[in-house]
């Protein structure tokens, strides 16, 4: 039988023993924060047998602690947020890092019932622990409410508490560092996508997140799991970035370029292609198949390589249809706004030549979520193209059905 079932009973020396050493081993291996802290909620419910425990992580920025994690009644989706320098029990246990073990918290001026009334929860007993790291410096707070068995919290509860916060306490931190890791390393490509976008869109961000939404969403439309999906999400915004090479004359000319001046704008997929070559990290390689081959088409009449069907990757088969699109839909200089119908419109038409046409039916599923990304965008836009009766423009887009990415002027 799993040590995490059977709540309600009591538990002998060796049961409780061999939960510490099974909750041991979960956490250490566990870098995801929101499921660690899920997996100690979870312990601390079941070892405790309580009503509800919560689980307060510090934010130095705010200066406030929040629950990550709350279970009880009426808390499961209620984020709690307290200021680190406030007056009620979790402040005081995370700022002097000792134990508050309440028989009845209604009688103790510092217990706030705010919580308890927009829950409808009624606490009774009550006992919080300082969440520490190895340097004994406060990450958070564990507190928990209400025993099954209606008795206060006793020495023995406060030592199992606070040796479930002293075996989570470097997990967490760890956790912690992880996802900070992550999430400076997504930052970073987003960032260094803007760079390479900037030059010539001034519309750098909205194109940059609409193309990793209608990515996302259209690779799980194509039955990836939400693990690939997010990858593709999150390397979509670099498909670009070999556009840093090419000269302002290329980039930047207003008119039409000259046969010449195209074959070097096409170059922008090859110096992509170097730039992220023999990347380790799984996004980079993604973003490495998208920069290199976005342009290439499913009937083999693209660039830089000519690929044809499935020679061209996924990755950047469903890249091209999200950039596409929102190329369309959005207006530049050189071409006005098509209204979405149309540019959905085209998708379709596309099928089988620019487009994979498995990607095309995903995304005549996914089209109602995309259309109301682009819901704010109206006739107020300048240069909305409110009729179809003229391709973009005076432009560049010549003939207007075969070109993919406005911004690569043809000559
Ligand atoms: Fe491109
Ligand atoms: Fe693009």
């Amino acid at each position: 039988m799993n040590a995490f079932s059977s709540p309600g009973r009591k538990r002998s020396a060796e049961e409780k023993l061999n939960m510490l050493v099974e909750f041991g081993a979960r956490i250490s291996c566990e870098l995801r924060l929101d499921k660690l802290l899920d997996i100690i909620a979870q312990q601390i419910s079941t070892m405790l047998d309580v009503g509800r425990c919560t689980v307060y992580l510090t934010d130095n920025n705010t200066h406030e602690l929040w629950s990550k994690i709350a279970r009880g009644k009426g808390l499961e989706h209620t984020e709690i947020r307290v200021p680190l320098h406030g007056s009620g029990i979790i402040s005081v246990v995370a700022r002097t890092g000792k134990t508050i073990n309440l028989a009845n918290a209604y009688e103790d001026p510092r217990f706030s019932m705010d919580v308890d009334m927009v829950t409808d929860f009624r606490t009774r007993s009550m006992l919080a622990v300082p969440l520490k790291n190895n340097s004994g410096q406060v990450l958070g707070v564990f507190q928990v409410a209400n025993k099954a068995d209606g008795s206060p919290f006793d020495k023995h509860d406060e030592g199992i508490l606070l040796l479930l916060a002293t075996l989570a306490g470097s997990a967490i931190e760890i956790a912690k560092l992880y996802q900070d890791i992550h999430v400076s390393q997504l930052e970073t490509i987003y960032r260094l996508a803007v760079t390479a976008e900037y030059r010539d869109q001034q519309d750098t961000r909205s194109h940059l997140k609409n193309i990793s939404i209608i990515s996302y969403l259209l690779a799980l439309a194509m039955g990836l799991s939400k693990k690939e999906a997010e990858l593709i999400k999150n390397a979509s915004p670099l498909h670009d970035i070999g556009k840093v090479a090419l000269a302002d004359n290329i980039l930047l000319k207003p008119g039409k370029l000259t046969p010449e001046e195209f074959e070097i704008m096409k170059s922008h997929t090859i110096y992509g292609g170097r730039i992220l070559e023999g990347a380790h990290s799984k996004v980079l390689q993604t973003a490495h198949k998208m920069s290199l081959y976005h342009h290439e088409k499913w009937n083999g009449k693209g660039y830089p390589k000519g690929l044809k069907g499935e020679e061209i990757p996924l990755e950047a088969r469903i890249l091209t249809i999200a950039d596409v699109f929102d190329a369309l839909c959005v207006f530049r200089v050189y071409k006005k706004a098509w209204p979405t119908s149309e540019a959905y419109a085209y998708i379709l038409e596309e099928s089988g030549k620019s487009f994979d046409p498995r990607c095309v039916e995903a995304f005549k599923r996914i089209y109602p979520s995309v259309r109301k990304l682009y819901a704010h965008l109206s006739v107020n836009q300048p240069g909305y193209k409110e009729e179809k009766s003229e391709a973009p423009s005076q432009t560049q887009l010549v003939p207007p059905k075969t070109i993919t990415t406005p911004h690569h002027k043809l000559p």
